[in-house]
């Protein structure tokens, strides 16, 4: 059988679980959260207090800070992007009727879980004043019509090594901001940013399970394609940001130096990340790999500690870059 079509097959028989994994990793409109619980009621009267007060604590939150919160939120506001990839996926097919739709509503539900992100975090930017609304709007518009490539192709594998990755990334962001806000007393943004990191990190346990059981199915393949992911490293969204009347991508160098200056996410957290996969999926233990496989293995084992050797001669730019998302309102 050819490697794509044991990929279908190792697909479908997930799919067949799919709606367990939803019930496990995913929680219903209903009982979920929503931006609302987290942001003034514009239908009391104590709205504009509200309002007031957030204005009032976001002064405390320092020029950095604008920067990885608003690049967070444009990330998350690019979601289509991100539907629109993984709906083209090898195996997962909205067309499909029943159970070969599973991964189709995977894929649907889990972006109505992350659409509340950017919704939340959008809103509260807009209220804060801190930040310049249009020139965020512009780069978000830019972001989704750009499109990205991230490496993965179509194939699941890949996707769901990424998504494993990307997930779990997130979480760490959205809650060293948290933490950050909560410190300056922004209470409100502090329990947004937390709650949105515990989605993501429902994400990633669904994700790194979906990649356990493809470890089982198809080990050799698999860990081929977490080499060659890690080979290329795992490129944030956040790679192709970019201001207005800029070119693709020539935002994000900065908003990382941003982000690892406030410690926020940092490239010891890559390698942290790697270290957690690496550990739950028993990379140590696979057997029955191939040749190939088994020096793929080596590779992938070997890279976090040569990642951290590498991560401690590395320094990051001290001063301040500034970002038309954050000028021109009167903050500086
Ligand atoms: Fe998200
Ligand atoms: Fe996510």
């Amino acid at each position: 059988m050819s490697i794509k079509n044991i990929r279908l097959e190792v697909m479908q028989t997930i799919e067949k679980e799919i709606d367990g994994y939803m019930d496990k990793y995913l929680i219903p409109p209903e009982k979920i959260w929503q931006p609302t619980d987290f942001l003034p009621n514009s239908q009391k009267d104590t709205f504009f207090d509200e309002v007031h007060q957030i204005r009032e604590e976001s002064k405390e939150l320092g020029y950095d800070f604008w920067v990885v919160l608003v690049g967070d939120t444009i990330t998350e506001e690019a979601l289509p992007t991100y539907e629109s990839w993984l709906m083209d996926v090898e195996g997962i097919n909205q067309h499909g009727k029943g159970v070969n739709n599973g991964w189709a509503k995977w894929i649907r539900n889990w972006t109505a879980e992350e659409n509340r992100h950017g919704d939340v975090l959008s809103k509260y930017l807009y209220l804060s004043g801190r930040v310049n609304m249009r020139e965020i709007e512009i780069t978000t518009q830019h972001m989704i019509s750009d499109g990205f490539d991230i490496g993965t192709a179509n194939d699941p594998y890949r996707n769901f090594i990424y998504t494993s990755f990307q997930e779990l990334a997130t979480n760490v962001s959205h809650k060293r901001v948290g933490q950050l806000a909560k410190k300056k007393g922004n209470v409100l943004l502090g329990k947004m940013c937390n709650i949105i990191a515990g989605d993501e990190m429902r994400h990633h346990l669904a994700y790194r399970e979906f990649v356990k059981t493809i470890l089982n199915y198809d080990p050799s393949e698999m860990m081929l394609a977490f080499e060659d992911m890690m080979r290329k490293k795992i490129v944030m969204p956040a790679l192709f940001l970019r201001e207005s009347g800029t070119v693709i991508g020539s935002a994000f160098e900065n908003f990382s130096n941003a982000a690892q200056r406030l410690g926020v996410y940092t490239t010891h957290d890559y390698i942290d990340i790697l270290r957690k996969l690496n550990a739950y999926w028993e990379i140590d233990k696979l057997t029955g790999l191939t040749a190939s496989a088994e020096k793929a293995r080596d590779y992938v084992m070997r890279l976090p500690d040569r990642m951290a050797r590498i991560a401690d001669r590395v320094t990051i730019p001290e001063d301040i870059t500034r970002f038309k998302w954050v000028e021109a309102n009167g903050m500086l």
